[in-house]
């Protein structure tokens, strides 16, 4: 029980500390005026989110076959999570037009399940903590035991049935990306 309040209050913190954060550099850089940001922390943070899908190749073997899935993972998580911060301080506080604000809730609603999704994938994995040792007897390196309790959690009931729920998201918040991005950088002139 005090394990699950431990990862839930990380989750609490994780979304108050980006946010908090988020805003209040924005703040700083309103009141010296620097507007400029607005296009570099567009482009950076949704690079850093796209780089993050690298995790998605890599356990597909797709173009990536290289590098343990799970430090993947771990890389996936702070791409995602800087991201966010980055996309968070392009956005700041000024709220106008349906577009941008449909977009930022999206990538809002995405990394919140992100961090719900960790928290199920911890779980999982708590689990197969026998399966751990069992795996050390067999003599396999920590790299290969990773990598095996990697695969176990991934293919678990609970992640499966979350990433139902995740997926569908991840690919709305895709589509109003590019349909945000093609309409900012169309209006302000190619
Ligand atoms: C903008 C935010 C995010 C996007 C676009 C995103 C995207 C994705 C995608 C597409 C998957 C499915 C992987 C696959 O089966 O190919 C995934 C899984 C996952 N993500 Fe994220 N994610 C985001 C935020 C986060 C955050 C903040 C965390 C945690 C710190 C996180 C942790 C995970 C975990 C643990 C999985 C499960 C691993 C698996 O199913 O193989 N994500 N994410």
């Amino acid at each position: 029980m005090t394990i699950v309040l431990k990862r839930l209050s990380g989750l609490i913190l994780t979304i108050i500390l980006v946010t908090a954060n988020a805003i209040l550099l924005e703040i700083i850089l309103d009141i010296y005026g620097i507007e400029w940001h607005r296009l570099f922390t567009g482009i950076f943070g949704t690079l850093l989110i796209v780089l993050s899908f690298g995790y998605s190749l890599r356990k597909r073997k797709i173009l990536i076959t290289f590098g343990n899935p799970m430090k993947w993972l771990i890389c996936h998580e702070w791409l995602t999570i800087i991201g966010t911060f980055v996309i968070l301080v392009h956005t700041g506080t000024h709220f106008k037009a349906l577009v941008p604000i449909s977009t930022l809730f999206l990538m809002s609603v995405a990394f919140i399940s992100g961090l719900v999704g960790k928290f199920v994938y911890n779980n999982a994995r708590e689990e197969l903590k026998v399966k751990k040792s069992e795996l050390s007897r067999e003599g396999l390196g920590a790299d290969e035991i990773e990598e095996r309790l990697w695969s176990l959690t991934v293919a678990s009931g609970a992640l499966s049935k979350w990433r139902k729920l995740h997926k569908p998201v991840i690919v709305l918040f895709a589509l109003m990306v590019v349909y945000h991005a093609v309409s900012a950088l169309y209006y302000r002139g190619f």
